[in-house]
């Protein structure tokens, strides 16, 4: 859905951006990391057509945003790290002059409207001055406007930034659930614990490039990751406990078996989640009774700091 080749943009003096290559299938959230200056923001406004390449090529939906701008913003939602807000309108208001722009016909505008105003839970400030909204409320109006044409691609610069608790909740809810129909969902932020939650591919930009880029699986085969397996019985049973250990030794997914007490053993493992589910059967098969069966695997903040840590070949 969105594919990036050589990407390079200048700020007179400055290259932000240089040689970055990387693609984003349909319906991944692809969460982009990396400290600051990394080129996050720079990257997120070329693919959003606000800046313009010094070279390289970006197609979204095999869309040109340079060259067909019009067309390419039909797809895409953006939402800036920090977005500008009309003071002087209500929150209800600023969302319908987004609507009379996004060309959604004047009888639909007050359901949609309704619809987003509620889901980020703004309903009690629809008739409040943007002015006397909190630095959170004005970031979920703006989360509301972006998703309210339903673009196909939503671009989010550090969406959670302002954010409370429980609203950094909601809104990995709402992200959640809009993934669900397709969807494809770039967004960049450094509470890494969060994208881990919801992100199903990563890239991870240092100094203007990308280090690392791709679905967390194939990211995790690529340095080599492996998960950790905790087994835990039901009961302490010499007979299963034996058991138990051979089938898991046998497997040439396992290494580094641990018994760590009477019913529970730890191992790493290599395999995915079918080879898993094969072995879990095959417990199950031996009547052996397993009241946990758990593969930690690395995570988008794992990943991050093992690549930091050049892991990666
Ligand atoms: N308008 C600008 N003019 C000149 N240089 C800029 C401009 N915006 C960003 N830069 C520079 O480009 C580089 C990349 O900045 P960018 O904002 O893309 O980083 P980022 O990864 O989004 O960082 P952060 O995590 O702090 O948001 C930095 O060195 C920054 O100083
Ligand atoms: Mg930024």
């Amino acid at each position: 859905m969105i594919k990036v080749n050589s990407l390079r943009v200048d700020y007179e003096e400055l290259t932000a951006v240089r040689d970055l290559s990387f693609e984003v299938k349909e319906g991944q959230i692809y969460g982009l990391v990396g400290p600051n200056g990394a080129g996050k923001t720079t990257t997120i406004k070329a693919l959003a057509g606000l800046l313009e390449p010094t070279y390289g090529e970006i197609l979204i939906n095999n869309i040109d945003p340079e060259t067909h701008p019009r067309e390419a913003q039909k797809y895409i939602g953006y939402m800036p790290d920090f977005a500008p807000v009309y003071n002087n309108l209500t929150a209800w208001e600023y969302l319908d002059v987004f609507a009379a722009a996004y060309l959604i016909e004047k009888k639909e505008r007050p359901a949609k409207i309704k619809y987003w105003i509620d889901k980020v839970k703004l309903s009690e400030k629809a008739k409040v001055y943007i002015r006397e909204l909190s630095r959170g409320m004005k970031q979920r109006l703006v989360l509301a406007k972006t998703l309210l044409p339903n673009p196909k691609v939503l671009l989010l610069d550090e969406p959670a930034s302002g954010l409370d608790p429980i609203a950094r909740k909601d809104l990995r809810d709402i992200l959640k659930e809009i993934s669900q129909d397709g969807k494809t969902i770039i967004i960049s932020s450094h509470i890494l614990s969060e994208l881990s939650d919801f992100c199903n591919a990563v890239g991870i930009m240092e100094k203007g490039k990308m280090v690392v880029s791709g679905s967390l699986q194939e990211i995790r085969s690529r340095i080599k990751s492996k998960g950790l397996m905790i087994v835990r019985l039901a009961e302490h049973n010499e007979d299963q406990s034996l058991k138990l250990f051979n089938i898991l030794n046998n497997s040439t997914q396992i290494s580094g078996l641990q018994k760590i007490s009477d019913i529970e053993i730890r191992a790493s493992f290599l395999g995915d989640a079918k080879e898993a589910a094969w072995l879990l059967a095959q417990l199950v098969k031996q009547n052996i009774l397993i009241a946990e069966f758990n593969v930690k695997q690395d995570n988008v903040e794992d990943i991050f700091f093992k690549i930091g840590a050049h892991e990666v070949s």
